[in-house]
């Protein structure tokens, strides 16, 4: 397959200077870029870096979500379907390997020539919101495909407050529900505002249904065998009848269960360095996997709130949470 020469990592990326700013969810403030909130430091530079230099390949796969949408549980499903007739459920680098490291986020690739050596087909994730995707990816005639989960921003909110607390440095207060709440509402978080990110990429699948698909987490939560059949149709790989009749189907969907995932050793422990900065701990992505859990810590003027931002937001789309 034919690679596209990219540029040397050696050539600085130019930043634009002067961009409208507000406040963090840790440390640092975020900046406005092409009508999205992003981290000056890494999300900015990545963005810039792959509008600019980066090169998909006909058979490359994208799983975007905004953050806390899920992320983790595609990037294990997704993973465990393309792969399935490479590995074993019972040796599978997913009982070994964090999802995250088995699929890296391109976004963090600043140095796209990183991505060179890779061989296809290439399985990669990002959180960059439709709209600031080069065309070389969206484009009907680049061929790669790009699967979108979403979720109720209600749960996203809550979700995201409680990770954020978890990474923000000791030396700081906790950062308060009502802060959070505020600049969730404001579209003020990472990759943001919510709303503009699911809706980027809810009209491209109704204009491009082959390349785009999108899956709302709520769904895969109740119906997740049909979810996995879907993902597979979707890639290109739908699922033989000997492979449903073998339980491959169920399989992958046990294997990269909530339960199942957040048990592993190497979930408990370990940690993932997305850059130099952000170290999580792979505990942290498996909080609580449920469906409506913001119930359990919005008030209910808080949830009427967003309610009404989500209707007066998704009015026009026909799209419903
Ligand atoms: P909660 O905080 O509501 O529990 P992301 O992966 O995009 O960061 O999203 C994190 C959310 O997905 C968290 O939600 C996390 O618990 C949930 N999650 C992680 N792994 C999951 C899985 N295998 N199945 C369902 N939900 C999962």
């Amino acid at each position: 397959e034919e690679i596209a020469p990219q540029m040397t990592h050696k050539r600085c990326i130019e930043l634009p200077q002067n961009l409208p700013r507000d406040k963090g969810w840790m440390t640092e403030h975020l900046v406005l870029y092409q009508g999205f909130w992003l981290t000056p430091d890494s999300a900015l530079k990545a963005v810039i870096s792959i509008q600019n230099r980066f090169y998909p390949r006909p058979s490359d796969i994208f799983l975007a979500s905004s953050p806390k949408t899920g992320t983790t549980w595609l990037k294990a499903l997704i993973f465990a379907t393309l792969n399935r007739t490479c590995y074993d459920f019972s040796t599978h680098p997913l009982l070994v390997h964090n999802p995250h490291d088995c699929v890296p986020l391109l976004d963090t690739f600043i140095h796209q020539n990183d991505l060179e050596s890779w061989p296809s087909p290439r399985f990669l994730s990002t959180h960059m919101p439709y709209t600031l995707l080069p065309c070389s990816m969206t484009c009907a005639s680049s061929g790669c495909k790009l699967v979108y989960v979403c979720r109720n921003p209600k749960d996203v909110l809550v979700s995201k407050w409680k990770f954020m607390n978890k990474l923000r440095p000791k030396h700081l207060p906790p950062l308060s529900l009502d802060e959070a709440f505020k600049l969730f509402c404001e579209g003020v978080s990472h990759y943001g505002p919510y709303w503009d990110h699911v809706l980027g990429y809810w009209k491209a699948s109704l204009e491009n249904p082959e390349k785009i698909l999108f899956l709302k987490y709520e769904d895969l939560k109740r119906e997740p065998l049909e979810g996995v059949k879907r993902l597979a149709e979707f890639l290109g790989k739908p699922f033989l009848v000997e492979e449903e009749k073998a339980g491959m189907v169920q399989g992958i969907v046990r294997l990269c269960s909530f339960e199942n995932l957040r048990n592993l050793e190497v979930n408990k422990r370990d940690v993932i360095r997305f850059s130099k900065d952000i170290v999580v701990e792979n505990r942290n992505f498996f909080r609580k996997g449920n469906v409506g859990d913001s119930e359990n810590y919005l008030t209910a003027e808080m949830m009427q709130l967003l309610d009404e931002i989500t209707k007066k937001k998704f009015f026009s789309s026909r799209l419903i949470f």
